[in-house]
Parts: structure tokens; C-alpha cells; sequence
């Protein structure tokens, strides 16, 4: 695993755009995976900027949805895939059809499978960009996800429903239930990059890096990725120096 330490949060945005760029220059058809959530809405503009300057071609791209609600409605105001698009997609002007989204009101188990075969059939996943939840999760892979876990309906952690009320108003808001990518799935992306940002995160990412690898601690497996990268800005690798006892 490599590991970038960014100076502040601009950095870190700039840095992780440069994968997706690199990625996109080396295979322009690539198919990427994105997280919603605070953390990377600087990458996104950072790819917004890169789009409409002419750095880098986002055409012949496709993506596929790291995580989704379940259970809602396609047009509720949760659902993550409008996060998505509104701070990404849109201002790219990529059409629907390059867009692979998890349709939260389809039955589980068939959505899962559907979109685990969309991904067979392109080849894999080539890049997947992840969030750092506040008790380690990834995509919605709670602590005690398989490392091995494929796409699937999840019940979220109630770290993630208090953490996801700041999104939407109150825990009361938060939908109980999601469709993730799993584990396996994306420990099969042939890049794999982690961006963690803030104080909030530091002690969290300190045990993601240091801590003996387990799937009580879902962000390990990006040490068992042979091409896992974390970029972290300096606030949230704060205690990452320290060892574990
Ligand atoms: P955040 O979310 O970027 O808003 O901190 C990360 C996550 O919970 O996965």
C-alpha cells in the first residue's frame, strides 16, 4: 500500500485527481467508482476544472455507483446517486448512459447481482476512489464485512447513521439499509484509492494503517490491495505516526 500525505485538504483533492486523470490518459474507456459523502467533493470539482479545461476526456468513461440507499424511492432527495450527480456527472455533462447506478427500489439480491455482472462484462472496475467512514467503513462495508464480500444489501452501522444525519437533518432521516459494492469486488479494481481528510478522521485512519488487518476494520483491506493508495491530508494523519500497543 502507498500512502500520500497531502499538505491540506486542496492538496489532497488535487492529488486524487490526478489518478482518475492518469488513469483516464492510459485508458480513456475506463470504468470508475466514485464515493459520495464531504470528503471528496473537492476531488470533484478538481475533475470539473480538469473536464472543462481539457486536461483530461472523461467521454469514452463509464461508472459504476460505489453505494446506495435501499429502499427509497429513485427520486428521493437521499438517494446518493443525485449526490453524485449533482456535483459531478452533471457539471460533466456524462449522459445516463455511462452512469450505472444502483436502483434502490429494485429487489436486493437481483440488483446486486446485476451490477456484479455489468462489471464482469466491462472488464472490471479500473478505479475505485473510497470515503473513510467514521468507524472504518467502506463503500457501506461495516466492520465484520467479508474482505471476500461481493455487491449486496447491507444494514448500516450506527456509526454511519449518526455520521450520515449530518447529510440529511436527523438519524431519523437516514434509511437503515444500503447496496454496496463489496469488499471483494472492489478488491478486484485495479486501483485502489482511499481519501481520508480532517481531524475527524485521524484516529480512525491511524488504526485503518496500524492496526493488524481484520474485517473489523473494513479500510484494512487497502493493505491487502496490491495497487492500494491512501491520500490523507496532514490533519487527518495527526496520529498516524503512533504504533499500536
Ligand atoms: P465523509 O463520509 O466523506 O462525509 O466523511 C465518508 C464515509 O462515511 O464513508
Amino acid at each position: 500500500m502507498k500512502l500520500i500525505e497531502a499538505a491540506d485538504y486542496e492538496d489532497l483533492s488535487r492529488r486524487a485527481a490526478e489518478f482518475v486523470v492518469a488513469q483516464l490518459r492510459a485508458k480513456p474507456a475506463s470504468l470508475l467508482v466514485f464515493p459520495t459523502g464531504r470528503t471528496p467533493l473537492g476531488l470533484f470539482k478538481a475533475l470539473v476544472d480538469a473536464g472543462h479545461c481539457g486536461r483530461v476526456d472523461f467521454g469514452a468513461a463509464e461508472f459504476v455507483t460505489l453505494d446506495e440507499y435501499a429502499g427509497i424511492a429513485a427520486g428521493d432527495r437521499r438517494r446518493l446517486l443525485l449526490w453524485l450527480k449533482r456535483e459531478l456527472l452533471d457539471p460533466l455533462r456524462i449522459p445516463n448512459d455511462a452512469v450505472h447506478a444502483f436502483d434502490p427500489t429494485a429487489e436486493p439480491h437481483a440488483e446486486a447481482d446485476r451490477i456484479e455482472a455489468l462489471i464482469a462484462r466491462r472488464g472490471g472496475i479500473d478505479l475505485a476512489i473510497v470515503g473513510l467512514g467514521p468507524n472504518g467503513h467502506i463503500g457501506m462495508n461495516e466492520p465484520g464485512s467479508a474482505f471476500d464480500s461481493r455487491t449486496r444489501r447491507v444494514e448500516l452501522a450506527p456509526a454511519t447513521i449518526r455520521s450520515n444525519a449530518a447529510y440529511w437533518g436527523t438519524e431519523a432521516d437516514v434509511p437503515r439499509a444500503g447496496l454496496t459494492l463489496g469488499l471483494g469486488t472492489l478488491g478486484e479494481a485495479g486501483a485502489l484509492v482511499l481519501v481520508a481528510s480532517g481531524a475527524k478522521k485521524a484516529g480512525i485512519l491511524a488504526e485503518a494503517l496500524n492496526n493488524p488487518i481484520s474485517e473489523d476494520l473494513p479500510a484494512t483491506a487497502l493493505r491487502l490491495h496490491p495497487d492500494g493508495i491512501v491520500v490523507a491530508d496532514r490533519t487527518a494523519m495527526a496520529q498516524a505516526a503512533r504504533r499500536p500497543n
